[in-house]
């Protein structure tokens, strides 16, 4: 399993939708497609996209026609990706390698083109799909609305900023990562292998294995803010300390923390037990969360 290549292509693929998928830069008004396309076409990993069509290619169902609706998911992370980088919020001027929306724009501009990609992904994600059931979709948009809103990602979001400044415990993290980060990771699996076709007990294993490497993945965030570097990430590096969130290293440091990071990696790995090959994606994807430097 070349995960590189495998990356790569599925990278390409998804950028090729998101351009087909959304209006054009010179449609009106155009200072609002310039700051979408700004922040969405900027190189991001596309790490959600690429789990709802490898969560699909796991339970043997087809991935191209869930495109529009991986495309959706994307653009509702970039939606969260802008509003997050908000003055209001954390205040950073790098994202995906170029000035933030907010800086390369103005703050309205980036409330509005956030808020247009958050509506966007739900004309996205409701479009009908060849040989799924309109019941289906509407379950799946449905579970995006709660995973994205304030039992999920924005409570999340609401919590992480009221977490700045004090001390919290193991379990007040968790739920802040679970929620803010991990609801739409562990989504993307979920609504990739329901989507697909999955049985009953497999959209359930591929779920619990979304929930894993959600944790994971924003603990690796985390421990890239002091560890990596910035040019690479294409975001500020030491950001956390300077805005005194609450992370995983800062609570119990360095190297608890990518130990916790390995353990959800394994449990991960384990609900994957009962799949073949075909999960090799997910496997390969499963070890690239915490072994990204990116
Ligand atoms: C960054 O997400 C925000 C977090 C949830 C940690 P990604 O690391 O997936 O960012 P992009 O999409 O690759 O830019
Ligand atoms: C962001 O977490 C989570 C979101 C829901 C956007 P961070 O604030 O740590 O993400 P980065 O480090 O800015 O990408
Ligand atoms: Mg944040
Ligand atoms: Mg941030
Ligand atoms: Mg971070």
């Amino acid at each position: 399993m070349d995960l590189k290549h495998y990356l790569q292509t599925n990278r390409a693929l998804v950028d090729t939708a998101l351009q087909s998928l959304l209006p054009a830069v010179g449609t009106l008004p155009v200072r609002l497609h310039q700051a979408i396309h700004h922040s969405l076409m900027a190189g991001g990993k596309r790490l959600r996209p690429i789990l709802v069509l490898a969560c699909a290619e796991a339970v043997g169902g087809m991935r191209e026609p869930l495109l529009p609706f991986a495309c959706g998911l994307e653009c509702l992370h970039t939606y969260s990706l802008i509003h997050d980088d908000l003055p209001a919020m954390d205040n950073d001027d790098l994202r995906r390698g170029r000035p933030t929306c907010h800086k390369q724009f103005d703050e309205a501009t980036a409330i509005l083109a956030g808020d247009a990609l958050l509506t966007v992904a739900f004309e996205l994600a409701s479009r009908p799909i060849v040989g799924i059931t309109a019941e289906t979709i509407l379950h799946v948009v449905r579970q995006l609305a709660i995973d994205a809103g304030f039992s999920g990602m924005v409570g999340g979001q609401m919590m992480d900023l009221l977490a700045e400044n004090r001390q919290v415990d193991l379990e007040e993290l968790r739920s802040i990562h679970r929620m803010k980060t991990g609801a739409l990771i562990r989504f993307a699996c979920e609504s990739g292998a329901r989507l697909g076709g999955g049985s009953g007990e497999q959209v359930e294993a591929l779920k619990n294995y979304g929930a894993a490497i959600g944790l994971a993945f924003q603990i690796t965030d985390d421990l890239l803010d002091v560890t990596g570097d910035s040019r690479i990430m294409g975001k500020a590096t030491g950001k956390d300390h300077d805005n005194a969130k609450s992370t995983y290293p800062s609570v119990m440091g360095l190297p608890s923390a990518r130990t916790l990071a390995e353990e959800q990696i394994q449990l991960a790995l384990d609900h994957l037990k009962n799949f073949a090959s075909s999960a090799d994606p997910l496997r390969a994807l499963a070890r690239y969360i915490i072994e990204r430097t990116h």
